[in-house]
């Protein structure tokens, strides 16, 4: 699939997987050291990926043009389904996308409220004088929040359901099935696809349930993003989304917003209680929002803000973005073939020394002195396929940490660094952030 002219980089799949898994970040700084960027490596589903974090490269990719990208991998659909926005390309993309952008995605302050009302009811689960995983809580924070503004889900038995649901699904996703083509077959129940393939039908199951009783109740669009999408209408009075659009994307935003949004909450708290002064700046900042939990005190806060940055920054939780090229696509120098897939690279970029001082140091100042631009800071990625829960997840991180900072106290209950690992897809911190309860302060009530 290669042509010789693919920018250089190491020739065999097997010790380039193995050296990327063990340490990412330094093997793709090891190859960019050697090699310039971009370079290349094999990619594990074909051809080769182009791998760069120069922020001219990025600004090129993001810019895309007309056809010029497909599907990374042409299967996704298998995982998402055929209507996921993951599965799509080109117009039809474009078109579902502008069509799913539901107002509490473009306007998330309308969710900080149940935001902060999560953080106050979940983190005040943890009694004083134990120890827990805030990854686990995390989790727990923001599937509560994406099941209520998503789903307007507010029943806890139905809440728990899905919550399993949705567990039972993320355990069966393993890497062999994401990476190895063959072994997405259904063998029956005790088959890894199997598996998957039965876990995903209760998801389906579930989801198909609260359309029903959405479309049942009449809610209104304004209510969750569900109540929009099926309420969507075009100019002849007709619904512009199937019945499948709208399944596979609620499951689209399940997946890629409920895990994703916990592991970078995790690590903001992981980093505010590791540095003192980071936690005695922020507690400073956040000293009348702890007197009274209004939400409207949080509108300017610059340093929880540029908190939440340096966290997404230290450790993103998508390692790059990456697309399969329909044309050639020339980045610098280097010329990457057509059928190649292309990355930006958010690791690299984020550890730019020429950018980011001490790449390795946690420094919220650094959001203070600078801004930095949309190809320099790309934690959810850009162009046209860019988070579209970028601003949604921003708002949690911020609300939620600014909540729990000020109602509880905590302190870290880690011997040592903790350092990212990969569970599931996805990086995660490899001890979940171990959090020992010292006490909560007087519980006030927003
Ligand atoms: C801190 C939390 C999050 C991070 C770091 C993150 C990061 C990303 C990244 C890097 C991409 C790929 C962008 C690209 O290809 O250029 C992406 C795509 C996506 N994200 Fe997020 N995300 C987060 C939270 C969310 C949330 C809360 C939602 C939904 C409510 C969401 C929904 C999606 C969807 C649907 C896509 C696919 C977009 C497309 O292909 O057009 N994400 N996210």
């Amino acid at each position: 699939m290669s042509t010789p002219t693919a920018p250089p980089g190491p020739k065999h799949l097997l010790p380039s997987l193995y050296g990327y898994f063990r340490q990412p970040l330094a093997y793709y700084q090891k190859l960019l050291a050697r090699h310039g960027q971009p370079f290349s490596v094999p990619f594990p589903l074909g051809g080769r990926m182009a791998v760069t974090g120069c922020p001219l490269h990025i600004g090129r990719i993001f810019k895309g043009g007309p056809g010029l990208y497909r599907s990374v991998d042409a299967s996704a659909g298998m995982f998402y389904g055929e209507q996921s926005l993951l599965s799509l390309d080109g117009e039809a993309h474009a078109r579902l996308r502008r069509a799913l952008m539901a107002p509490v995605l473009r306007q998330p302050a309308q969710a900080a409220g149940l935001m902060r009302d999560a953080a106050l009811r979940l983190g005040g689960e943890r009694a004083p004088g134990t120890v827990f995983d805030m990854l686990d809580l995390g989790r727990s924070i923001t599937l509560d929040v994406i099941l209520r503004t998503v789903f307007g889900m507010i029943d806890a038995l139905e809440q728990r359901e899905f919550s399993a649901a949705i567990h039972g699904l993320q355990g069966t996703i393993g890497f062999m099935a994401v990476f190895v083509k063959g072994l997405r077959r259904d063998w029956g129940e005790w088959s890894p696809w199997g598996r998957f393939v039965r876990a995903r039908a209760r998801c389906y199951a579930l989801i198909e349930a609260r359309m029903a009783a959405s479309r049942a109740a009449g809610e209104s669009a304004e209510a969750n993003v569900l109540a929009y999408w099926v309420g969507l209408r075009d100019e002849a009075g007709q619904p512009v989304l199937s019945d499948a659009q709208i399944r596979d994307n609620l499951l689209t935003l399940l997946f890629a917003g409920h895990d994703s949004t916990a592991v970078a909450l995790a690590w903001c708290v992981y980093w505010t209680h590791r540095e003192p002064g980071v936690l005695l700046a922020l507690r400073d900042e956040l000293r009348d929002y702890a007197e009274t939990l209004d939400i409207g005190l949080l509108e300017r806060t610059p340093y929880l803000d540029a908190v939440c940055w340096e966290a997404l920054r230290m450790h993103p939780v998508a390692p790059g973005v990456a697309r399969r090229l329909n044309r050639t696509l020339d980045l610098g120098e280097r010329r990457v073939p057509e059928g190649d897939v292309v990355m930006a690279c958010i690791d690299l970029v984020s550890h730019d020394p020429a950018l980011y001082a001490d790449p390795g140091c946690f420094r919220p100042e650094r959001f203070l002195a600078r801004d930095y631009s949309p190809t320099e800071l790309i934690p959810f990625g850009g162009g046209e396929r860019r988070c579209p829960g970028a601003a949604l997840a921003f708002m949690e991180l911020r609300v939620v940490l600014a909540t729990l900072v000020a109602a509880f106290r905590w302190t870290l209950a880690e011997p040592g660094p903790v350092k990212p690992a990969w569970s599931h897809g996805i990086r995660r911190p490899a001890t979940g952030v171990r959090m020992a309860v010292d006490g909560h302060r007087s519980q006030k009530s927003p």
